[in-house]
């Protein structure tokens, strides 16, 4: 599958689930404080560091987006997604939203104080995420931060259906220390890890990387 077909299929995926997406997620992040726990610690990061924007990168319905406002920090949404995209901005009319991709991201060198990838780096072959992380780095501000949350493990899954809809989605998990290698190899340098057992339904454990590009770069 090429890359462009691979994204059409993810975009044209949660295109279908957004509207169900947004419902079963709610209220997902107020049960899981060590979730919690992981972006508080990124937004009081960011905040101590200049309190510069943050790119929430797969931002879904904008759940994470929102909760990092809340935070005190100055968090927008990009989706591949138009649907995710129209949802969030439903849902929180006073924040930013806007289709995109994560990698290119439409920001300039050097120009956030964070980024949060937020379980969308899930659809992402391993072969692509040194290309994504390295486009984190580029955006950031040096001294910036950078937090993934993703499925710990290993290998590929196939899904075709999910949130009550036929989708056409492989899903990746990773090894915590692939993914902190592959962070470090873009020049984002691991702060601190978290890997958590999953919830009754979740289908592995969860990963949490919190990592930053050097104050010097
Ligand atoms: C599992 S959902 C997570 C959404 C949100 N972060 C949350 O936790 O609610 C994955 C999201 O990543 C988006 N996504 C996947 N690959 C992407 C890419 N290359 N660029 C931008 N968005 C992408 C999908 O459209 C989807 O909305």
């Amino acid at each position: 599958m090429t890359e462009s077909s691979r994204l059409s299929a993810v975009r044209a995926s949660y295109d279908a689930v957004a509207v169900d997406y947004a419902r079963l997620l709610t209220g997902v992040l107020e049960a899981a404080p060590l979730d919690r726990a992981m972006l508080g610690a990124f937004a009081e990061c960011v905040r101590g560091g200049g309190g510069g924007a943050v790119a929430d990168v797969g931002c879904g319905p904008g759940r994470i987006t929102a909760y990092l406002n809340g935070l005190g920090v100055r968090a927008f949404g990009v989706d591949l997604s138009p649907a995710m995209v129209a949802v969030a901005r439903r849902s929180y009319p006073g924040l930013r939203f806007e289709v995109g991709r994560m990698a290119p991201l439409d920001v300039a060198d050097g120009a956030l104080g964070g980024v949060v990838a937020w379980h969308s780096t899930a659809h992402t072959p391993p072969g692509e995420l040194p290309a994504v992380f390295a486009e984190f780095a580029r955006v950031l501000a040096p001294g910036g931060y950078a937090l993934l949350a993703f499925e710990a493990g290993g290998g590929r899954r196939r899904l075709d259906h999910a949130y009550g809809h036929p989708v056409d989605l492989d899903v990746y998990a990773t090894p915590p220390g692939l993914a902190a290698d592959r962070l470090a190899e873009a020049g984002l340098a691991e702060v601190a890890r978290l890997v958590r057992e999953p919830d009754p339904d979740e289908t592995g454990p969860r990963g949490f990387l919190l990592t930053r590009k050097p104050p010097s770069a």
